[in-house]
């Protein structure tokens, strides 16, 4: 029995107990998986408890990720670069902390939607905890270029050099993006969350494939996306899925299937 959870606040909302009930009938492996409303002040009393009454591994979410990235006493690639964990792996005395939401997103742009993201131009708006989350395994499909764009051009910058050494990488402020159209359109801003729509020329979504990172609802993004003649606008529910697969084989070591997940949760 694998003795996992989630943590989060707010974490009423969270599906991860669905899906990750969905991987364990399908796998065969026997789980138990809680969510785990902790003080947005102590997430590491809450987490410290959980590990001492003996886990296999959690996920966190909003907005513990940091505090987790602090707390693993080991590290992935992924989730180094990120700068943010959201899947921990007990390994005897050691906690892994490991990042599946790029991975999670590459494998539904690719598995499920069919898009090759080779020589693509990708165009991520926002510089935040997202985007940092999503660069290195969006360049490790070696697009032509990853177009980094902030509200705040700095932060642009700054993710921009970070991640060179990665691939082709530009960044600066919304207003630079030209209406030229682009491959992809990846809105990884939080600009959804208070109901507003990132402010960008228009024509750089003609005949794109537009993806927000959010899901659950129709954002203004999408919105947005569809009134501008985008090719696809996609939630980013498949996204949710396919990062909760990479946590699960994490822990179990087996491969679930995430289409009918997926399917199962548009229905
Ligand atoms: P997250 O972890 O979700 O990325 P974050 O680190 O707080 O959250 O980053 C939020 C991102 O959304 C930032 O890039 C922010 O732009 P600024 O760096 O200029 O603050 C972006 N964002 C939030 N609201 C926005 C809006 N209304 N329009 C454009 N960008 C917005």
């Amino acid at each position: 029995m694998y003795k996992l959870a989630v943590f989060g606040n707010p974490i009423n909302h969270s599906l991860s107990p669905i899906i990750h009930t969905q991987f364990a009938e399908q796998t065969g492996v026997k789980i138990s998986y809680e969510k785990i409303l902790a003080p947005v002040d102590d997430f590491i009393s809450s987490a410290t408890d959980f590990i001492n009454n003996g886990t296999n591994g959690f996920n966190i979410t909003v907005p513990f990720k940091l505090d987790a990235f602090k707390l693993a006493t080991k590290l992935t690639l992924n989730a180094k670069t990120a700068k943010a964990v959201n899947t921990i792996k007990i390994d005897g005395d050691k906690l892994i902390g490991e990042n599946t939401d790029g991975a999670g997103l590459v494998n539904d742009l690719t598995n499920n939607l069919n898009i090759d993201l080779k020589g693509k131009i990708i165009l991520v708006l926002g510089a935040g905890g997202a985007t940092q989350g999503i660069l290195l395994p969006l360049l490790n499909q070696q697009p032509r270029r990853v177009m980094i764009a902030n509200r705040t051009a700095i932060k642009a910058s700054k993710l921009k050099h970070d991640f060179a050494k990665y691939g082709k990488t530009c960044g600066f402020g919304l207003e630079k993006i030209k209406h030229n159209p682009v491959d992809i359109i990846i809105n990884a801003t939080s600009a959804s969350l208070d109901g507003k729509m990132p402010d960008i020329a228009k024509g750089c979504a003609n005949g794109a494939i537009c993806y927000d990172l959010m899901y659950g609802q129709q954002t203004p993004f999408m919105n947005w996306s569809k009134a501008n003649n985008a090719k696809m606008t996609v939630d980013g529910l498949g996204m949710l899925v396919e990062q909760a697969a990479i946590s699960f084989e994490f822990w179990t070591g087996k491969k679930p299937d995430t289409k009918s997940v997926i399917d199962s949760l548009r229905s």
